[in-house]
């Protein structure tokens, strides 16, 4: 949700910030920009549209020693060139970028600004009149001006600022929006993201919440908002340059869908040792201790929960509960007396988790995410963490991560259910019945054309569609159905196959798209069946998508058997076949579904 990017020393600026905005553009592609600036003087150059746009405006004569670089995905203020960002304060001496809300800007804007001229709508342009105010109208020095206003602004934001004066300083602060510090020999470098810097470094350092640094080439000057320094250790990032390619795929979506039975396999060997599964005891005590676990996520990561729940409480004995994250942290329902809180995030950046973790720190409730970043603010602000080993997910549609989620509740159930000698757990071989996970996403991988073929016929056209499924099926098709609509924008609804006749039946009509997903005991597949009968009879177009235990000869799809507790998995994979062929035959870009962006870090 906006990614920011920013570098100064002994580098081409402008070729580090392009490089590293087309890394971030999976966080908002509204509009771009980047300013760079050297001792001679500096260039601001923004454009509405993708990083390809603004790279199409940039001339050779731009280049400076430091710079900062934006892409946006819009929140107040429509997609224009006036209100992409970096943003300047009125005389233009101090130049802005910005990811996070703002909350009180139209406070500021009336105690502060009353005298000022503002192009655009954004709370950004906003913040950078301040600091400019205090700087061009009150004297005081760029770095008392942005601690003076880091005092005044509320909200979310990470912010890089750069004084036209000085064009060796990047000034940045950080409060629940992320950025990170790369250190490089002779440069260092600010960014939302330590993939977008991977190719210039791997050592990092964290900025915490409302933390202010100064940036320069060789040193970096970590305060807090009463200026006095903070120390901190940097690290070394594992990432491998490699996963960050699309290679030769035409999408990262596929490939990302192509790598799922690897990650199973990573997986396996993550979380054992000899066979044995091997889960952090302290996370398991935490299980054990709790009387009730409560999923909180969003999106993909919302129902990756669900599609957990009933392996957990079978093998765990404890009842699972799920939350909206948005919902949640206003709308929290009575707790049990011995919480858990487990986050599902792939980023470990989401916003609306994040705020319910806030709370349960407050309130002293132990916590686990389970996430695909390593060092993401859910991670290190949670009790433990339980890494999803999925690899770096770009594609804005999740795939790989919903599955590893899956794939970890299950290391985390059968631990748990082993340690209770329950007798479900101690029957279910994980690591075996997870190989065979990988061979049932291999075998579906390898009918892509029939796959394509079956969505050539059912939704190159529609505008509506609906999965239905029952027991664990149901919400494969709540994910099924997500993953259509975000990328091909086809209106779809994954409904519980049995309330369809509740009320939404009345909107099958000749031609509409249902897609059915069996897997699951026969006699939920018989109740399915007779309700796809039900629309058959009302002129729907249905196709079927079938365990092969299950299935019968004339049904579309078929899947290879897997463990119950793991259906969901080799289930989805023909649904995130379907959305991506569905997109790729309407024209759209698959990786980059309009109006959305892939780490949400506004509430
Ligand atoms: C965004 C993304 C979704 C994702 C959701 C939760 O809406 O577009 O793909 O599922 O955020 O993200 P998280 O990183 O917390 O799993």
């Amino acid at each position: 949700m906006c990614g920011i990017v920013g570098v100064v020393g002994n580098r081409n600026a402008t070729d580090i910030l392009m490089q590293g905005l087309e890394k971030l553009e999976y966080r908002g592609y509204d509009s771009a920009g980047i300013f760079v600036a050297n001792n001679n003087g500096s260039n601001l150059i923004k454009s509405v549209g993708r990083i390809a746009d603004l790279r199409a405006r940039i001339g050779i004569d731009v280049e400076g020693t430091a710079g900062i670089g934006h892409t946006r995905w819009a929140t107040h203020g429509k997609p224009s060139e006036i209100n992409a960002h970096p943003h300047q304060s009125e005389t233009s001496r101090l130049t802005l970028v910005h990811n996070g809300v703002i909350e009180n800007f139209a406070q500021i804007k009336d105690d502060y600004l009353s005298n000022h001229h503002l192009n655009g709508q954004t709370d950004t342009e906003i913040a950078v009149h301040l600091i400019g105010k205090f700087v061009e109208e009150d004297g005081l020095s760029v770095l008392e001006a942005f601690r003076k206003a880091l005092h005044i602004i509320e909200g979310s934001y990470a912010f890089a600022l750069m004084d036209a004066q000085d064009p060796n300083t990047i000034y940045v602060a950080k409060n629940k929006s992320p950025l990170l510090i790369g250190l490089g020999d002779g440069y260092n470098m600010i960014c939302s993201d330590a993939m977008a810097m991977i190719r210039e470094t791997n050592q990092y350092m964290e900025i915490h919440d409302k933390e202010l640094v100064i940036v320069k080439k060789d040193s970096v000057d970590i305060q807090d908002y009463e200026g006095h320094s903070v120390e901190r250790e940097s690290y070394i990032a594992e990432l491998d340059l490699s996963d960050i390619g699309k290679g030769t795929y035409p999408y990262y979506m596929l490939k990302e869908i192509d790598e799922q039975p690897t990650v199973m396999r990573k997986l396996i060997k993550a979380y054992t040792d000899d066979d044995n599964i091997v889960v952090d005891n302290a996370i398991v005590e935490a299980v054990q201790e709790a009387d009730r676990l409560y999923i909180i996520a969003a999106g993909t990561s919302y129902h990756a929960g669900f599609a957990a729940k009933n392996m957990l409480e079978a093998l765990t004995e404890t009842p699972v509960e799920l939350g909206i994250a948005s919902e949640w942290g206003y709308n929290q329902p009575l707790l049990s007396k011995k919480p858990l809180f487990i986050f599902i995030s792939q980023s470990g950046e989401t916003a609306d988790s994040r705020q319910v973790l806030v709370k349960a720190n407050e309130l002293g409730i132990p916590s686990l995410t389970i996430t695909n970043v390593p060092g993401s603010t859910l991670s290190r602000e949670a009790s433990h963490t339980m890494l999803l080993h999925a690899g770096p997910e770009i594609a804005v549609a999740s795939t790989k991560a919903y599955t590893a989620q899956i794939a970890t509740l299950a290391f985390l159930a059968k631990a748990v259910g082993q340690a209770n000698h329950n007798k479900a757990a101690e029957d279910f071989d994980l690591v075996h019945e997870l190989a065979i996970v990988a061979q049932s996403i291999e075998a579906t991988l390898s009918e892509k054309e029939l796959i394509e073929e079956k969505v050539a016929n059912l939704l190159a056209t529609t505008r509506n569609a609906f999965y239905i499924g029952r027991g664990s099926d149901y919400y494969v098709a709540m994910e099924a159905s997500l993953k259509l609509k975000e990328i091909s924008y086809i209106q779809c609804e994954g409904f519980a196959a049995g309330e369809l006749k509740h009320g939404t039946i009345s909107l099958i009509e000749d031609g509409v798209p249902v897609l059915a997903l069996i897997s699951n005991n026969p006699i939920l597949a018989a109740h399915t069946r007779g309700n796809i009968q039900e629309v058959a009879a009302r002129g729907a177009h249905v196709l079927t998508i079938v365990d092969e235990a299950l299935a019968k000869e004339d049904d579309d799809i078929k899947v290879m058997t897997v463990h119950p507790f793991l259906s969901p998995i080799a289930m989805v994979v023909p649904t995130q076949l379907i959305a991506y062929y569905a997109t790729l035959q309407r024209g759209l870009d698959v990786d980059k579904p309009r109006n959305l962006a892939k780490s949400v870090t506004v509430e």
